[in-house]
């Protein structure tokens, strides 16, 4: 089946340097067997089986969302409240949502997730990495991998979230490093660890990681968010795809970035909901470090499955440029969970957002609109806004 997107505003592709975007115009594209086939001029577009009218809106490529956590239940609306009246965010917060996961049936996570799923296609993400960590025993562990590998195949085993309560940190590094990690290496492809005050120090982070490798899992971290703690040069040593946080960086952390492969990933949603100050992202990108933009979705820091939010957001507040944002959160998601999504050039899967507007400016322009209209992963659509 060959399907000819036509009629479309301004089509969207990502270069390979942070920021660099093609916006094309009476440009179509003939998706064959869940890939793009042909990308040219529309007066030059070759025959199809159907055709999918853009109605002049903006394509772009399917937002890659490279850190999310949808495997949990409950809420913690009163914490989120609390902070918004002063109080401060703290890694243990993590812990109510831990009781609330374990009580919960396999259905109801299952069911929680799928709405979030949702939530994501919704807002133009098609491609997506879910973590467990916060079942932290090991039955619940491994039922929240199974769980999230029913949903994407970029699957991460955070064991290392936090030490759960009724048991000692001897003990639960060799659980998280031992028989959890046996388990766990048969389904996740990815292995993380809060490396951060009132988580794990450096050296637990490395022994975590380490263990992880071994047992052929790729490496990657939450790091900087509260403190620098010195996450970054464990990440850039152990050839981490990716670090994620990064509020808190020097500009040693941000050299040693730059002469590595590691993605910076920025979650401008954990910024703003637990109110802390924002990162500013010039001189990373500037001294060339590669960089994403995630939804860090969570119930905890992070509650949202916005990914125009965060570029908005990111844009506004960590000063992305509008392009850098938009290359962030589509090949710099790619790039963090290493593979070649987040592109429309011939050969990539056909995953793309339309959106409602004149330009993709409007992805930060018009804040908290929702102008994805459309949204479709390998040729298929996942999502279509019926009213606005
Ligand atoms: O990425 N930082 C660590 N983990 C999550 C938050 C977890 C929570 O508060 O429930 C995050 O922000
Ligand atoms: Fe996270």
């Amino acid at each position: 089946m060959k399907t000819l997107v036509t009629n479309i505003g301004q089509l969207v592709d990502t270069g390979d340097n942070v920021g660099e975007l093609s916006i094309l115009v009476d440009h179509a594209f003939l998706v064959e067997g869940g890939f793009i086939a042909w990308v040219g001029a529309e007066a030059l577009a070759p025959d199809a089986d159907q055709v999918i009218d853009a109605k002049n809106q903006v394509c772009i490529p399917g937002f890659v969302d490279s850190h999310s956590h949808l495997i949990f239940a409950g809420a913690r609306h009163e914490e989120f409240s609390h902070r918004m009246a002063g109080s401060s965010y703290q890694a243990g917060g993590i812990r109510s949502t831990v009781q609330a996961t374990r009580s919960a049936t396999d259905a109801e996570l299952r069911a929680n997730a799928k709405k979030l799923v949702a939530e994501l296609h919704a807002s133009g993400v098609t491609h997506f990495e879910i973590k467990s960590g916060y079942g932290l025993d090991l039955e619940t562990e491994i039922r929240s991998l199974q769980i999230a590998s029913e949903f994407t195949e970029d699957v991460t085993f955070l064991g290392a979230h936090v030490v759960p309560d009724g048991i000692s940190r001897t003990d639960y590094l060799a659980l998280v490093t031992g028989p959890m990690l046996d388990q766990a290496a048969g389904i996740a492809k990815w292995i993380d660890v809060f490396c951060d005050e009132g988580a794990f120090s450096v050296e637990e982070s490395r022994q975590v990681l380490s263990a992880g490798i071994a047992k052929g899992l790729r490496p990657r971290m939450h790091s900087n968010q509260l403190k620098n703690i010195g996450g970054i040069s464990l990440a850039v040593e152990l050839g981490c795809a990716s670090v994620d946080h990064c509020t808190h960086l020097n500009p040693e952390d941000i050299k040693l970035l730059a002469s590595g492969q590691t993605v910076a990933t920025f979650v401008p949603g954990a910024e703003f909901s637990t109110r802390a100050n924002y990162p500013d992202v010039r001189e990373v990108i500037e001294a060339g470090v590669r960089v994403a933009l995630s939804t860090d979705c969570n119930p905890g820091s992070s509650f949202t499955t916005s990914m125009p939010f965060v570029i908005a957001v990111a844009v506004r507040e960590l000063h992305f440029t509008v392009d850098q944002a938009l290359w962030a959160a589509t090949k710099g998601g790619a790039l963090a969970l290493q593979n070649s999504l987040g592109s429309l050039a011939v050969g990539s899967r056909a995953d793309f957002a339309l959106l409602d507007a004149e330009s993709y400016i409007d992805l930060a322009y018009r804040p908290g609109v929702p102008i994805v209209s459309a949204t479709y992963v390998a040729g298929e659509k996942v999502f279509e806004r019926t009213s606005n």
